[in-house]
């Protein structure tokens, strides 16, 4: 069978890559895909703006795809899911309505309050006048989000009123996230360590992923500006079997049951990002999708079939399915160019000396194939990825794979997995 992937990041590489090693997938399409899928076995790219629902159903028709899988959120919340399923091609993602669980903060907080599913307290402000307003009755450090999609830069940790005024007046006065900032969400500061739960759900089944912890600051020791992550690895011990139970009854559960009642059923990865405190979970987010760069430590740990498995949630069986993981650790680190999150260069060319076995794996994201040259066109630009007995030792094999890859102006965490391994 033929299979699509929509997307063009890391995350994409890694579904393309798994999804390829299936004996009875025959191709592999990403659209539009990076030099990593360009250059991988079975897997080619395919230049349609995704943007574009009707050329990518006459791609799915023409091709006879009997798989799509969705990989970033704004197809989602813009409806390709809804689209193509209702030209009866078999689509991996949620519905335009679930995805608001990303799509909108205030959507997402206002469900999480209707179904007593633990978070941050906070507050929706539509104006600048009444945010304002706000930031005179609340304590600091405070949380200020952009409603809508922007890229994991939304959110703005303040450590006083004068930081959370400049914040309101980025996003109000100054339109810093366009659209995405017409509204506001101004939230309690948490403290604890996050992970990142991932599950494939299908209405009222689910099949958690392995766990995982990302490394979402830019610098080491989590300093600095938000990125959309720069590096993870799974399993997260932080997640142990008594929280996971709790994050299954206390966050899962109850999300898919709420959507059921809403009257619209999951179905997808379904990503929720945690903060664990004492034994106590509080959500901060949902994600429509699987994370990046968590999907590329998680798949490179995972024995099962992909293609299998999301096949399985689109036909209603999940519940007869079961995972197995290679029983190793792995660790991914996010190389990146020069002054990302902010702006940076592109079309700087990429050297490689690739020494790759079975235990490491580096995913492209931002980069493209020009005249047989590999060239960077992105801020997040490789994801060396490797497994390990232990977690040091993939981080060991990741950084030496790192050093494998060298462009103009790269830099990358050096820290990434010190949680896990603390
Ligand atoms: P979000 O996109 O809402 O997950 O936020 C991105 C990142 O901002 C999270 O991964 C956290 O590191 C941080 N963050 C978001 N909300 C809070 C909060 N209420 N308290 C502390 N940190 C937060
Ligand atoms: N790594 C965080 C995300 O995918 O949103």
């Amino acid at each position: 069978m033929d299979i699509l992937i929509i997307g063009s990041g890391g995350r994409e590489h890694a579904l393309a890559w798994k999804c390829a090693q299936d004996h009875f997938v025959n191709h592999v399409f990403v659209c539009p895909g990076n030099a990593g899928t360009h250059l991988e076995d079975k897997v080619s790219n395919v230049e349609i703006d995704t943007n574009d629902f009707k050329s990518i159903e006459n791609f799915c028709i023409k091709e006879d795809i009997k798989l799509v899988i969705i990989g970033p959120e704004q197809p989602l919340v813009e409806g390709l899911t809804d689209h193509l399923q209702s030209k009866g091609i078999k689509t991996f993602g949620p519905s335009k309505k679930a995805a608001q669980l990303e799509g909108s903060k205030t959507f997402s907080k206002d469900f999480f309050k209707k179904y007593n599913i633990p978070t941050a307290e906070y507050k929706s402000f539509e104006d600048y006048d009444s945010a304002l307003n706000h930031l005179n009755q609340i304590e600091y450090p405070t949380v200020v989000k952009a409603d809508g999609l922007a890229a994991g830069k939304g959110v703005i940790i303040c450590s006083c009123k004068k930081d959370a005024e400049d914040a309101l007046i980025s996003i109000f006065k100054d339109n810093a996230f366009g659209s995405a900032g017409s509204r506001v969400v101004i939230e309690e500061f948490l403290e604890g360590e996050e992970a990142s739960f991932i599950a494939v759900v299908s209405k009222d089944k689910i099949v958690p992923l392995a766990t995982s912890q990302d490394h979402k600051a830019v610098g080491d020791g989590d300093v600095g500006l938000n990125t959309g992550g720069m590096g993870a690895y799974s399993p997260a011990p932080i997640v142990n079997a008594e929280i996971h139970q709790k994050i299954l009854n206390e966050v899962m559960f109850p999300t898919m049951e709420g959507l059921i009642r809403e009257g619209y059923p999951y179905l997808g990865f379904l990503y929720a990002g945690l903060m664990i405190k004492n034994n106590n979970i509080k959500v901060l987010e949902f994600n429509c999708r699987f994370g990046d760069p968590e999907t590329q430590p998680i798949l490179i740990r995972l024995k099962s079939s992909l293609v299998e498995l999301c096949l399985s949630a689109i036909n209603e069986k999940l519940d007869s399915y079961s995972i197995d993981w290679i029983d190793k650790h792995s660790c991914g680190v996010v190389i990146a160019s020069n002054g990302y999150p902010e702006s940076y260069d592109t079309n700087k060319e990429v050297k490689i000396k690739l020494n790759e076995d079975g235990d490491l794996k580096l995913f492209h994201a931002g980069t493209k194939y020009k005249n047989n040259k590999i060239v960077t066109s992105g801020g997040r630009v490789f994801c060396a990825t490797a497994l390990g007995n232990d977690l040091k030792e993939a981080q060991k094999k990741a950084y030496n794979l790192v050093d494998d890859v060298s462009f103009e102006g790269s830099f990358f965490r050096k820290d990434i997995g010190f949680k896990g391994i603390k």
